[in-house]
């Protein structure tokens, strides 16, 4: 069986090590919430008309984004959180040292439930967000989540 180690866990300290060049590093949250924007102008969201953008650090430096898209099957539905995990994952992986995300007009909001947990999943250890409240950690904003180290537990 493998033990789950923070080598192993993406959102622990091993994994964001390897390639935290950032890691720590102050974050110009100026330049993630223009990414935000950005990214909120490419949203596709004829249901709800509720543009979504939201834009990442990543550990090692890169800004990765992305926009709600919707579909006439309501429940199909992918958040802008969805778009940018993949983005992430499109331009070289890693883990996210930092988040913001925006309404269209350009107002910070709060991840939903699921993306808090799509975040996680992805976190860097000092992963910050801008939140309605100031910037706060991931464990401030989905404390007690349950990640991959909960799998292996009952394995
Ligand atoms: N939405 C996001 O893109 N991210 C969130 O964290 C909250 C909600 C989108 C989904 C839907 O297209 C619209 O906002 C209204 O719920």
């Amino acid at each position: 069986m493998t033990k789950v180690t923070d080598s192993n866990v993406p959102g622990a300290s091993g994994a964001a090590g390897a390639s935290g060049a950032a890691g720590g590093a102050a974050v110009d949250w100026a330049a993630l919430e223009a990414a935000a924007v950005a990214a909120m102008e490419n949203a596709y969201a004829p249901y709800s008309k509720f543009a979504v953008g939201a834009a990442a650090l990543t550990a090692d430096g890169r800004i990765v984004s992305g926009c709600n898209v919707e579909n006439a099957s309501y429940g199909l539905t992918l958040c802008a959180e969805c778009a940018l995990v993949g983005n992430l994952h499109m331009t070289g992986g890693g883990l996210l040292r930092a988040f913001y995300c925006v309404d269209a007009h350009g107002n910070v909001l709060m991840p939903c439930g699921r993306c808090r947990q799509l975040l996680y999943e992805f976190r860097a250890p000092d992963m910050e967000l801008m939140t309605t409240q100031g910037i706060k950690t991931m464990d401030q904003v989905l404390p007690d989540a349950f990640g991959p180290q909960h799998l292996e537990e009952t394995r």
